[in-house]
């Protein structure tokens, strides 16, 4: 998506050779028209596949997961980091964090995931993958489909893209970024 990567072009920053920093249009302060065209796209790309609810974790994704909603005309869910004490039934599972080499909870609230659901989970970032993975657990827990992942921005150089192909999950990426070598941004 030639918008998505002049952003990150004119306004991201390699803070190191794994780490690209886009807070000022993505993930501290938001720009609302590249939302908006993030969601157009994913609804582009998976035109024709039936989706009831697009499904994303707190706190980054839930920007792009509403632009997402609003382009497909559905719900969105998003998976909460802590379980609240006001929710008694719920689908959880741990997600391991290799950008911060640590275990977190996943959990969402039974109501909002079933059987009949044909799930498309976005997310602001691929690294390695396992957020999509607990996502999926939580959708399959549930009995429902997981259609396909929408991701803004892919980290090529990791592995997530190819875990998420072996697990049987269509990925579309709007940026693929294979390589933050020397403060330079190359795209795949
Ligand atoms: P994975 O799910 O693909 O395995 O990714 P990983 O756990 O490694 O990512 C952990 C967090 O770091 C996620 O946000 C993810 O969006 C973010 N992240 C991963 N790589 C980058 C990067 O290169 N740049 C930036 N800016 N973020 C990255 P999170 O911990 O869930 O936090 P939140 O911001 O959504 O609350
Ligand atoms: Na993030
Ligand atoms: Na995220």
């Amino acid at each position: 998506m030639k918008l998505l990567k002049d952003y990150i072009l004119n306004n991201g920053k390699s803070i190191n050779s794994k780490v690209l920093k886009v807070d000022s249009f993505l993930n501290h302060q938001i720009d609302p028209v590249l939302m908006m065209k993030i969601g157009e796209e994913f609804k582009r790309r998976f035109e024709g596949e039936k989706i009831n609810k697009i499904l994303t974790i707190e706190a980054s994704g839930i920007a792009i997961g509403l632009a997402a909603a609003y382009a497909f005309n559905v719900p969105l869910v998003f998976a909460k980091k802590k379980v609240p004490s006001t929710m008694d039934d719920f689908y959880t599972t741990q997600v391991f964090s290799f950008t911060k080499n640590k275990d977190y909870t996943i959990c969402i609230g039974k109501e909002f995931l079933n059987k009949e659901d044909r799930i498309l989970i976005v997310d602001d970032f691929l690294a390695m993958g396992n957020a999509v993975l607990g996502l999926k657990k939580l959708v399959e827990n549930a009995g429902g489909k997981v259609i396909g992942a929408g991701i803004a921005i892919t980290k090529g150089f990791q592995d997530g893209e190819n875990i998420l192909k072996e697990n049987g999950i269509r990925v579309e990426s709007l940026a693929v970024v294979d390589s933050l070598e020397n403060g330079e941004i190359h795209f795949r």
